[in-house]
């Protein structure tokens, strides 16, 4: 099958519009997993304050600080860290290129699949080795340890795993860290589970300097385009990616967003737990809605996202939404382990839920 690198990743709006023939915006994407009702009035606001602002030392008149400092000052409050443990990156897929360097350099690195493929994109950017931990897809809505590693230098872990949904035990994580020389913990996901926060590893980064975490902003709060993501880890590790990225990674609209958005911790944990209902509410009725339908069953889910495998190949279901719905789904063929019978679908708001199950059926249908 020809498809791009680039078009591999969820929420290729522009270009399946043009294929399709039709405007970005008269697209459901389901493809990507971001909250669908943010970013909140008071951050667009603050946005359109930014990029308004001409006067000398606005955001966007203005070279971005390079040092972040305003943002960090937020992350270390946030998460009980100083500031030089924290890192802005220009979403956590540019922290996760830092990430592979420190890995390449480590030795070989061992990567759960089928898993998220900018860790095999960024060890690539190094000529990082690594090998598959291949999972067990029979994921749990609760916490679940994680399965047993092989032996390497570096584990990448996503928490809650990216595409099946599952949530590792912090108990289960812990062990790991004496077990490599590096992990690398993507918890992009994580605030937008309920309970998720119990099971972050943030609260051992002092004692490991081994562990990094990377977090993203762009899906809790919508703002995917915007490009904003953090690492925490030990301050001589991030000074270190900090001299090797180009001087300027996080534009200035994002620095201001971003520190809007995490400038108050209790807004913030508001913030989550709405998302964090929504998640828990509006997962349980998809899920239990696609059980409903013939021949498709949906793995249980921690996560905002649900993977669904067929009884048979879910590539013309996928097709005739696209085509005759305007609705996107993950297409799960380049995740390692899946294949033409898996499908990942992102959690919505109830009408477009909905919009997803009635397009389903009329094709199940048919
Ligand atoms: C598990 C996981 N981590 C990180 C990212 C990237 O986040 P960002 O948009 O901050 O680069 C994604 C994006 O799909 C993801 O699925």
């Amino acid at each position: 099958m020809q498809m791009p690198p680039s078009e591999r990743h969820g929420g290729n709006l522009a270009a399946t519009a043009a294929r399709l023939g039709c405007r970005p915006s008269q697209l459901l994407d389901a493809s990507a997993s971001l909250v669908p009702f943010g970013p909140p009035c008071a951050v667009r606001g603050s946005l359109l304050k930014a990029a308004l602002g001409l006067a000398s030392g606005s955001p966007l008149r203005a070279y971005p600080d390079r040092h972040a400092t305003g943002l960090r000052a937020s992350l270390a409050q946030l998460h009980g860290v100083e500031p030089d443990w924290t890192l802005p990156g220009n979403g956590a897929a540019e922290l996760f290129t830092w990430a592979a360097r420190d890995a390449a350099a480590a030795g070989l690195s061992v990567v759960p699949q089928p898993g998220f493929a900018d860790y095999p994109r960024a060890l690539a950017c190094w000529g990082g080795a690594w090998r598959s931990l291949p999972l067990t897809l029979q994921a749990s809505s609760g916490p679940q340890p994680f399965p047993v590693a092989p032996a390497g230098a570096v584990l990448w872990l996503t928490n809650p795993h990216n595409p099946t949904g599952a949530l590792w035990s912090l108990a289960s994580l812990e062990p790991l860290l004496q077990r490599f020389a590096l992990v690398i913990a993507d918890e992009a996901f994580l605030p937008l589970v309920p309970g998720g926060e119990a099971q972050s590893l943030i609260p051992l980064l002092q004692a490991h300097p081994n562990l990094v975490v990377i977090r993203s902003l762009t899906k809790l709060w919508s703002i995917a385009g915007l490009r904003l993501g953090y690492a925490l880890g030990q301050p001589e590790r991030l000074a270190r990616w900090v001299r090797w990225r180009d001087p300027w990674p996080v534009n200035g609209l994002a620095l201001a967003v971003g520190e809007r958005l995490l400038a108050d911790p209790l807004a913030y944990g508001r913030w989550c737990r709405r998302v964090q209902r929504w998640t828990a509410r509006e997962g349980a009725w998809l899920s239990a809605r696609l059980e409903a339908l013939p021949g498709i069953t949906p793995l249980p889910s921690a996560a905002n996202f649900l993977l669904i495998y067929g009884d048979a190949s879910l590539v013309p279901l996928r097709e005739g939404l696209e085509c005759r719905h305007r609705i996107l789904l993950r297409d799960c063929r380049f995740f390692e382990g899946l294949g033409e019978r898996w499908l990942r679908i992102g959690v919505q708001s109830r009408r477009h839920n909905r919009r997803i199950i009635r397009a389903l059926r009329q094709e199940c249908d048919s």
